[in-house]
C-alpha cells in the first residue's frame, strides 16, 4: 500500500509503527507527500520508505500530477492508497483507477464537520461529543462510505490542542486496525454503495 501525507505524519508513523510490531500484515511500499519539507518524509526516511514528494506548483495542473502519481503507484502495484492528513482533493485522475482502494481518516464523526480544521468546528459549536471516522474516498470532501468511528467526549476546560492529542491517540489506534480489516477483505461495501460491512 501506499500512504499519502502533507504534514507531520504522526498516523503514518502509527501504521509503521503497527507493521513493525507485528500487528497489521501489509507491506509500506511508499509515502507520497505534496510537501518536500514535511515532517512525514523525514519519518519515511528514517524508516526507510521509498518516498515521492512533488511540488503540487511544478506541475500544469491537479491532472498532470495525479496522473504522475498513478503512474508510480502502478508501477510499484501499489492496491491500497491510505490518506493520513493528506490536504488535496483527489480527482477522477486517481479516484478510478483506485476506485473503492482510497481510505481516509477524519478529526469528526463524520457527516459532521469535513474538511479543514474539524476539531475546531466542533469546538466552536460546543458539541459534547466527536471522535474520528474512517471512510472510503469517493468525489466528495469526507462523504465516501463510513467503514469505522470512534466517539469521544468534548471536556469543558478542552482546547483545540488537549483534543487534538486525544483524537489523534485514537486515530493512531483505530487506523491500523482498520486498514487490517481492508486488507484481509473484512470490509466489504454493500450494494447500496454506502453500508459497509464489517466482517
Ligand atoms: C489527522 O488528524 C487526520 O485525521 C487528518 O489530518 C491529521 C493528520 O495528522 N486527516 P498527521 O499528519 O497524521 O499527524
Amino acid at each position: 500500500m501506499a500512504v499519502f501525507a502533507s504534514g507531520s505524519g504522526s498516523n503514518f508513523q502509527a501504521i509503521v509503527d503497527a507493521v513493525r510490531a507485528g500487528r497489521l500484515d501489509v507491506s509500506v511500499e511508499l509515502l507520497v507527500c505534496d510537501r518536500p519539507k514535511a515532517k512525514a518524509v523525514e519519518r519515511a526516511q528514517h524508516a526507510g520508505i521509498d518516498v515521492l514528494a512533488f511540488r503540487p506548483k511544478d506541475y500544469g495542473s491537479r491532472e498532470e500530477y495525479e496522473r504522475m502519481i498513478v503512474g508510480e503507484l502502478q508501477r510499484r502495484g501499489i492496491d491500497l492508497i491510505v490518506l493520513a492528513g493528506y490536504m488535496r482533493i483527489i480527482s477522477a485522475t486517481l479516484l478510478e483507477p483506485f476506485d473503492g482502494r482510497i481510505v481516509n481518516i477524519h478529526p469528526s464523526l463524520l457527516p459532521s464537520f469535513p474538511g479543514v480544521d474539524a476539531i475546531g468546528q466542533a469546538l466552536t459549536h460546543g458539541v459534547k461529543v466527536t471522535g474520528v471516522t474512517v471512510h472510503f474516498v469517493d468525489g466528495g470532501m469526507d462523504t465516501g462510505p463510513i467503514i469505522a468511528q470512534r466517539a469521544i467526549e468534548i471536556r469543558e476546560d478542552d482546547t483545540a490542542d488537549t483534543l487534538a492529542a486525544r483524537i489523534h491517540a485514537i486515530e493512531h489506534e483505530l487506523y491500523p486496525l482498520v486498514i487490517g480489516l481492508i486488507k484481509q477483505n473484512r470490509a466489504t461495501l454493500l450494494e447500496d454503495g454506502r453500508t459497509v460491512r464489517i466482517q
